[in-house]
């Protein structure tokens, strides 16, 4: 069962976190960031898209809190990418809104090229520009876009490569470098604008199995600075390690929500049981 809160809302692990904070301590330093909890990052609400006649989203709403990580899971097909791409508005949704930091970003007046600013993307394949060196590749945003100095975000660049260990290819071009370097580089690269949440779509799918690891203990890392993160991913260990709320998307819907916990122990809708089943 879902708690309710005075609200009528869902209440949220972490909403349930910080009241146990006291009496709980847990040592992780997320719990400590979250702790300013009631500020919703996102906020979506009767999220609807269709291609064609394929009715896809039929109608999200969920709200995701400063410093919560997410990671939503669902069958092939069952619109994962399209949620996520909708909440920086890569997927226009038919109705319903997102609001990010309180903003609609489905109202046509508002800059989304600014909001996206704000929202870093990680992709199955990467999308490093080939042509680019690493660093070019760190740095290009932050100075087209005016948010630094070419020399900020040359010393940007370098410090986020430091933090990876691949300071030593920062004048190597993509190609050069192995599927888990390139996704490092293109998670460092969504850093570089300091943004207020990153959204991953199946960041390790497109590796070879020796490679996944070191992407995922980036991702780990990341979330262990408190970093808001939505990640759609077939890693049930993972999810199941690393995200403070799990969705599971089924027929155009979040068919079920829980803490890692209770959703891998104790899953209730019988699609999802049966997707475990087969994934587990
Ligand atoms: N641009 C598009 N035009 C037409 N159909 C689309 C488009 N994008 C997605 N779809 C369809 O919408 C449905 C949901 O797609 P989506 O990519 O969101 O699924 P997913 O859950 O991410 O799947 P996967 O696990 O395979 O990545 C699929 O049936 C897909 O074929
Ligand atoms: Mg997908």
């Amino acid at each position: 069962m879902k708690d309710k809160n005075e609200n009528g809302t869902v209440s949220t692990e972490s909403e349930v976190s910080v009241e146990k904070k006291d009496e709980q301590p847990k040592g992780n330093s997320r719990e400590k960031i979250r702790a300013s909890k009631g500020d919703v990052l996102i906020e979506v609400r009767e999220l609807c898209k269709s291609f064609g006649d394929h009715k896809v989203l039929r109608g999200i709403s969920t709200e995701i809190t400063k410093g919560e990580v997410v990671a939503i899971i669902g069958p092939s097909g069952c619109g994962k990418s399209t949620f996520l791409r909708s909440l920086n508005l890569l997927e226009v949704p038919d109705s319903g809104v997102v609001l990010f930091e309180g903003t609609d970003i489905t109202d046509k007046s508002v800059d989304i090229n600014k909001m996206r600013e704000k929202m870093g993307m990680v992709f199955q394949q990467f999308n490093l520009f080939p042509n680019l060196t690493i660093k070019k590749n760190i740095m290009l945003a932050p100075v087209k876009l005016g948010k630094m100095t070419k020399e900020q975000a040359s010393a940007r660049a370098d410090e986020l490569l430091k933090r990876i260990g691949l300071s030593d290819k920062a004048d190597a071009y993509p190609d050069s470098l192995s599927g888990g370097q390139k996704q490092r580089v293109a998670i460092i690269r969504a850093l570089a604008m300091n943004p207020d949440v990153m959204l991953f779509d199946e960041p390790t799918s497109a590796l070879d199995p020796e490679m996944v690891g070191e992407v995922l203990s980036l991702m780990k890392e990341l979330a262990d600075t408190g970093m808001t993160m939505v990640i759609v991913t077939h890693e049930m260990g993972f999810a199941r390690e690393v995200a403070d709320r799990v969705f599971f998307i089924n027929e155009g819907v979040i068919a079920e929500e829980n803490t890692p916990e209770e959703f891998f122990a104790n899953p209730v809708n019988p699609r999802l049981k049966d997707f475990l089943s087969k994934v587990l």
